[in-house]
């Protein structure tokens, strides 16, 4: 297993739209070990292959308290959604911010796991809005461009002067 880079926003890489997965070959199954290994190392609950640079349909959650329940979904579509939840989020991507994203409460989400099964899962509260925000990934979109102008000239803001200070 191997720690995979992770992508920073404004990263242009990470407006990229990830392509179907064919088949959940070996390869796909190590890129799976390998986004696990390395969401749980950040630490974070959701990893999108879009975030380590990887564009194909492949999202890693480990919602549990203890860190055991890993899940993972190739593939995934939303079949149904409804309510709507606002929730703070954060993302491994845009390190030390956090905002309020409002989303659907509630989601069924078609997907393949790691053995190129099928399943349907109904998610709601956490499950459902990291499978949204890591979904949104794997379309090129990042959850901060939901927030409103202000808030996001403040963050262009905050990560120039963070990038200045790295410079
Ligand atoms: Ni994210």
């Amino acid at each position: 297993m191997a720690l995979l880079p992770i992508l920073e926003y404004p990263d242009p890489r990470l407006k990229k739209v990830a392509a179907p997965v064919a088949a959940v070959t070996p390869e796909i199954r190590k890129l799976v070990r390998d986004m696990a290994e390395t969401m749980y190392a950040a630490p974070g609950v959701g990893l999108a292959a879009t975030q380590v640079d990887v564009h194909k349909r492949v999202i890693v959650i480990d919602v549990s308290e203890h860190k055991d329940e890993l899940r993972v979904f190739i593939n995934p579509e939303i079949l149904e959604a409804e309510g709507e939840a606002e929730c703070e989020e954060g993302c491994l991507s845009v390190p030390g911010y956090y905002d309020k994203v409002t989303r659907a409460a509630r989601v069924r989400v078609r997907a393949q796991n790691e053995n190129g099964e099928t399943c349907d899962v109904d998610a709601e509260g956490l499950l459902a809005v990291c499978i949204q925000h890591e979904m949104d990934h794997l379309l090129g979109k990042v959850f901060v461009e939901y927030l409103s102008p202000l808030k996001r000239a403040r963050l262009a803001a905050k990560l120039r002067k963070k990038q200045r200070l790295a410079g």
